[in-house]
């Protein structure tokens, strides 16, 4: 079934391509882009409509084009015959080989408009595909296979296109074809599907009757759907706004990416614009420090320019030498964006290992990069019926809310505002993945509330007059590998050198300040949390603090470690083999938990996570106690 290409805006595309080729690049170079996202699955005939496109619109990329090529020779090249069918088949099989990996992105072009066009599997289980490939849309095309209605997965795909922030919604009846195109079956959807829209806060939605099959509705209206008042779908497509002029109303944003220096003469700050309009001439503030100044050149490799806006990437000069670096933004002076360290957020979490609440994760939002904890979620949310569930974490594919922390104050603005300045991802701190994608809903009061207080007594002189220098001695190890022991031995000999020490320990600290606190993951996490920040205060107060607890997670660890001055955290791993801990047994424990009465136990069905660097290592196989606590007191007041 070879069919001929004969729509006229295709030929007189042709004509101008063999006329004058670089009138035609310089035509194309110019027009807008479109990035989409369409919903569905390969029942409702999303092939074909992806097909449809690629098709009707004549411009697939050469990729493609040898793909289907190796399929059959019956593919020809731009211009000339291509088989219909035959492009849908190669999409779909590349569709199937593709599905786990991640997103498809196609793209064409009309006389009006370039294309991308992101195809995602739409089952369930692959939510954090769809929510990639939506992340940087502009519009979301749902469809809906016109004999079936407005389903779960319609209702699925159109939550998870509205929570990424996409405002324009095109509802694609498909298959008009197979329920006679008829104008009952299509409102009866619509009137279904916007009692939905309007439950969730879609406020518009721009409804189709299509045949991605026949044709129906794609480049022209159709003779079949004489009742249908609205655009075709290509048209709708060249002619809707995109966000980038939308952008350009709002306030001047820029985040900057790195600061331009190659000579002591030149300094700018590059980036791309996120939204607004800016001029020589403009007072801009950079945030978070608060510091103004005015912008004295817009450079860029074209020369330097009157004005710029959202969308482009420029130098920005500054007419003073302020301080401002990779990571800040730049904004207009008198409505600045606003900065916090605490949020709620929705989150969607992307990783097979579940979300664990207080862990230290790297936050990335545009080009700011912070360490942040989650705490656990307020609700989850059921996807297909939007239903609030209680959860105390996120598993793949999970979508939820959860109050945010970061450790310094970063600059943001709602996600509903700004997509760059709102949307951030997760990074898992240890294997460098990402985890999960977030939009910030709002800043908390009391991250506004709450301020440090500055202090005349510092942290310096404290430790001058106890006459030694702060340290925190970490102790890590299985239970019952020795860490009370030697720790109680090295803070004797402090002691008897005259110095200043406290020892916690974690037998002790679970009596009190922990007594809360049990042995999941998460409430470990939150045991190592509280006493690293009890660690600190005490380092403060200039004392050499001695902790020791199981702390089997690197990443806790890690934690306590970024929270004290370089230097001042000495990790001491009392390595005893697990073999040689569960001999010992002092406390009977291993017995316990290996007769299955005692859950959780470390090192049995609970991971210790040895440390990789640590600035100490005791051998205890070969070390007595006395000779492991001469040693690191040795090395610590070396
Ligand atoms: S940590 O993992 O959160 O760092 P912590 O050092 O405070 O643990 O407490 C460990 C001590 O609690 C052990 O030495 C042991 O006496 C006791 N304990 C009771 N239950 C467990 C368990 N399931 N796993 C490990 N230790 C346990």
């Amino acid at each position: 079934m070879a069919t001929t290409l004969d729509t006229a805006p295709i030929y007189q595309t042709d004509a101008l391509i063999a006329e004058d080729i670089d009138a035609y690049l310089e035509s194309h170079q110019h027009k807008s882009l479109l990035r989409f996202i369409t919903c569905g699955s390969v029942d409702d005939g999303k092939s074909t409509l992806i097909g449809r496109l690629l098709y009707d619109s004549k411009m697939i990329f050469e990729d493609q084009l040898a793909a289907l090529e190796a399929d059959s020779k019956r593919v020809g090249t731009q211009g000339q015959e291509i088989d219909f069918a035959l492009l849908v088949d190669g999409l779909a099989a590349e569709r199937e080989q593709g599905i786990t990996i991640d997103v498809a992105y196609r793209f064409f072009t009309t006389e009006k408009r370039k294309f991308i066009v992101a195809d995602t599997p739409g089952h369930e289980q692959y939510t954090r595909n769809m929510v990639t490939g939506a992340s940087t849309a502009d519009l979301a095309v749902i469809l809906i296979d016109a004999r079936k209605g407005v389903l779960t997965q319609t209702r699925r795909h159109s939550f998870l296109a509205h929570l990424i922030g996409i405002r324009n919604i095109v509802l694609a009846v498909n298959k008009m074809d197979l329920v006679d195109y008829s104008q009952k079956v299509f409102d009866d959807i619509v009137a279904d599907y916007r009692i939905f829209a309007d439950s969730i806060g879609i406020q518009a939605f721009t409804a189709m009757p299509i045949s991605g099959f026949k044709g129906d509705n794609i480049t022209a209206l159709s003779p079949n759907t004489p009742w249908y008042q609205g655009k075709p779908l290509i048209q709708h497509l060249e002619e809707v706004e995109v966000d980038n002029i939308a952008d350009q109303a709002k306030p001047f944003r820029m985040a900057v990416q790195w600061v331009n220096r190659p000579n002591l003469d030149f300094r700018g700050f590059s980036g791309q614009i996120a939204s607004g309009v800016i001029k020589p001439g403009d007072v801009v503030r950079v945030l978070p420090s608060g510091k103004t100044s005015t912008v004295s050149r817009i450079v860029t490799l074209d020369g330097d320019l009157a004005e710029a806006v959202a969308g482009q990437s420029v130098t920005i000069c500054l007419a003073d030498e302020i301080d401002c670096s990779r990571g800040d933004v730049l904004a207009i002076a008198d409505h600045p964006p606003q900065v916090a360290d605490q949020f709620e957020a929705s989150i969607v979490w992307m990783s097979d290992e579940h979300l664990i609440p207080g862990r230290p994760y790297w936050l990335k939002l545009g080009t700011q990069m912070v360490s942040a904890t989650i705490q656990p979620p307020k609700y989850q949310v059921n996807v297909n019926t939007m239903e609030h569930l209680a959860a105390r974490t996120l598993e793949l594919n999970g979508i939820g809310v959860a109050v945010v922390s970061t450790d310094k104050p970063i600059v943001f603005e709602p996600y509903d505002q700004s997509r760059t300045l709102g949307g951030f991802i997760l990074i898992d701190r240890m294997t460098n993945a990402t985890v999960a994608a977030g939009m910030l809903h709002f800043s908390l009061r009391r991250a506004q509330n709450v301020h440090w207080q500055a202090l005349d007594v510092s942290r310096e002189a404290h430790a001058v007059m106890k006459n030694q220098t702060p340290a925190v001695l970490w102790f890590t190890g299985l239970s019952g590998a020795g860490k009370s022991t030697i720790a109680n031995l090295v803070e004797k000999k402090l002691h008897a050198l005259g110095k200043h020490t406290f020892l916690l320990d974690g037998d002790n600290v679970r009596h009190g300040l922990n007594k809360d606190l049990g042995f999941t993951e998460t409430d470990r996490i939150e045991n190592i949390r509280r006493v690293g920040e009890v660690a600190r205060l005490m380092a403060d107060a200039g004392l050499i603090v001695l902790s020791a607890f199981i702390s089997p997670f690197r990443a806790e660890r890690d934690m306590v470690r970024h929270m004290m001055p370089d230097g001042e955290f000495i990790e001491v791993h009392i390595d005893t083999p697990l073999a040689e801990a569960e001999k010992r047994d002092v406390k009977g424990l291993y017995k316990k938990a290996r007769a299955g009465e005692l859950k959780n136990f470390t090192g049995i069905d609970s991971p210790y996570e040895a440390p990789e660097n640590p600035e100490i290592r005791i051998d205890t196989t070969k070390l007595s106690p006395e000779d492991a606590a001469e040693l690191i007191v040795e090395r610590l007041l070396a």
